[in-house]
């Protein structure tokens, strides 16, 4: 899957090394070290997940790593240089940012995410698509989930890099966050590769819901019996990161275990609000949505107990997708 001895893997760990040292003794590291304090972080945990700095400038990473034109030409294929296209002027994409950096399940330094230290946008910088990092594939947290605890039960899935760090500093350590990504059906077979249990857990925000409908399907494939999704929809205005800090590790945890939603409950709940039960033509359209997304699950348990449960809902028996009821508009 991966370019096994790919030269970018020690470039990559070489600036990795260079903000986790910057964030320790740079003249300007005091912005950031008060920022991450401000944000609740402890020093142990700020050096689990290795978090950096890298300073304002243009090119402090250049001038640390980037000898040679060849050396350059690599740290632009890492994603770690920009060069402009007119002027061929090479320059550092992160900049005075805390750095985030993103390890494959081996705990290799395979891409950085960045965060401004104030309200300046773009809030965050991610690594481009590089020939180590697939952001489709990939999530953040992963390795340092695993390397916690090797036999998780349950993996959390959360939105930003604040959220798993946020949570891991509660001592909730089972969390990932996807990278500025929809959650794929490939992070969801990694997932289930792990763990029997994967929990949603995204913002209380018009975005977050959507992109739980959107984890929803990208779950369905992989759900044989035996294994579950759990979806925890938040307060308005507020991610695991804020909530966990403002109400703590036992509040939050209660409020999980009250409040979690199984994906089949959470499936006919939503689809009961696109399509009004309470009529004829609303459960025509609701077994005409419901159908073809329960046809997707593989575990022939779980397939029939939704097909019943629809049939309940609607009146209707034996609804039978036609081939291609498949997709549903916007699908991929
Ligand atoms: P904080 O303000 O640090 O708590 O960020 P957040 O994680 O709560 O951000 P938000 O809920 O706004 O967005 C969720 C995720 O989307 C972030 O963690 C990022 O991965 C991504 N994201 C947010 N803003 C940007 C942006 O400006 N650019 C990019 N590339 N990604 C972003
Ligand atoms: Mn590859
Ligand atoms: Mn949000
Ligand atoms: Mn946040
Ligand atoms: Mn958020």
């Amino acid at each position: 899957r991966q370019s096994v001895d790919s030269p970018l893997y020690p470039l990559l760990a070489a600036a990795a090394d260079y903000y986790r040292q910057a964030l320790k003794s740079h003249p300007a590291r005091q912005a950031a070290v008060d920022y991450l304090k401000g944000r609740g972080l402890s020093g142990v945990i700020a050096r689990d997940f290795a978090l950096g700095f890298a300073p304002p400038g243009w090119d402090n990473l250049l001038k640390h790593l980037g000898g040679d034109a060849l050396q350059q030409k690599a740290m632009i294929d890492a994603g770690l240089l920009i060069e402009n296209a007119e002027t061929g002027k090479r320059y550092d994409r992160f900049r005075d940012r805390v750095i985030f950096p993103i390890r494959d399940s081996r705990g290799r330094v395979i891409a950085f995410g960045g965060r401004v230290l104030g309200d300046d946008k773009p809030k965050y910088l991610n690594s481009p698509e590089t020939p180590v990092f697939h952001k489709g594939q990939e999530l953040y947290g992963l390795f340092e989930a695993r390397r916690h605890n090797r036999d998780l039960d349950e993996i959390i899935v959360v939105e930003g890099y604040m959220d798993v760090i946020a949570l891991a500093q509660q001592g909730l350590r089972n969390a990932v966050a996807t990278l500025g990504t929809a959650t794929s059906e490939e992070h969801l077979k990694r997932l289930f590769r792990l763990v029997p249990s994967v929990l949603f857990c995204f913002d209380g925000d018009q975005a977050g819901r959507k992109a739980a409908w959107r984890a929803l399907e990208a779950t369905l494939p992989s759900l044989q019996d035996g294994r579950r999704a759990r979806f925890l929809f938040l307060p308005e205005g507020e991610d695991p990161d804020s909530l966990v800090r403002a109400e703590g590790r036992e509040a939050f945890l209660a409020r999980l275990e009250q409040q979690a939603r199984s994906l089949a409950d959470y499936f006919f709940q939503q689809l009961a609000e696109e399509a009004d039960p309470r009529s004829l033509e609303g459960k025509a359209h609701l077994a005409t949505l419901a159908a073809p997304l329960i046809e997707r699950i593989p575990g022939a348990n779980l397939r029939t107990l939704m097909r019943q449960r629809l049939a309940e809902i609607t009146g209707l028996s034996g609804i039978v997708p036609t081939p291609t009821a498949g997709q549903t508009p916007g699908e991929h």
